[in-house]
């Protein structure tokens, strides 16, 4: 629980840290993409609870079921296994002065992959969901610009995997 600690002290600026990479959500063959529809339920119930003042924004495509859920704007994709089989999974979701109103959900949570959150200059308001702190892969969260109250709750724990039990078994070797 102590690691929690380290994310508390980020700004709602927050920040970090990896490249984001590029998608890789393009077509790759031989791939059960039928199965997985867990992110895909997500992603809807996330826009269930926005509302944007941009009619002909991102997330009308959102929903679009002639397009692949990776294909929805500001959905970046990459493989991972799931199940014995590789599966797109949502890894970042990317939607900047969307006209974006409302809380961020707590079923934002359920897009597991998730590494990189970037929303701002939008009008969210509310808390960040502590269930955010479930995204062992988050690594970088931007919602500069936006309408939230400033706590960042404890749970927001997305900095634990940068100090790895493993790490401190390592230093004790030494
Ligand atoms: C967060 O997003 C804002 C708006 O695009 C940008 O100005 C800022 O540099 C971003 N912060 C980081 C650390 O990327
Ligand atoms: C994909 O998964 C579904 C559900 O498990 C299965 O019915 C279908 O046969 C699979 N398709 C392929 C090509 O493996
Ligand atoms: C859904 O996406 C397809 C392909 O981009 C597009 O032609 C169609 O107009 C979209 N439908 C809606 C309701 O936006
Ligand atoms: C995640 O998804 C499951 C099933 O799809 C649902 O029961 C659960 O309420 C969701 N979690 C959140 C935090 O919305």
């Amino acid at each position: 629980m102590s690691s929690h600690a380290i994310c508390i002290m980020f700004s709602l600026h927050i920040i970090l840290i990896l490249l984001s990479g590029a998608c890789k959500a393009a077509a790759a063959p031989n791939i059960n993409q039928t199965t997985d529809t867990e992110d895909q339920e997500a992603l809807l119930c996330i826009k269930s609870h926005l509302s944007t003042s941009k009619p002909a924004g991102a997330l009308t495509t959102w929903g679009n079921s002639s397009l692949h859920f990776c294909r929805w704007q500001g959905v970046v994709c990459r493989y991972r296994w799931r199940h014995g089989l590789m599966a797109p999974r949502v890894t970042t979701l990317r939607l900047e002065e969307e006209g974006l109103a409302g809380k961020i959900p707590p079923c934002i949570s359920n897009l597991t992959n998730l590494e990189h959150i970037h929303l701002p200059v939008n009008e969210l308001s509310g808390s960040v969901p502590p269930e955010l702190g479930q995204l062992r892969r988050l690594v970088y969260v931007n919602l500069s610009f936006n309408a939230l109250s400033s706590m960042i709750p404890a749970e927001l724990a997305s900095c634990s995997r940068l100090s790895p039990p493993n790490l401190r078994h390592e230093e004790k070797q030494s």
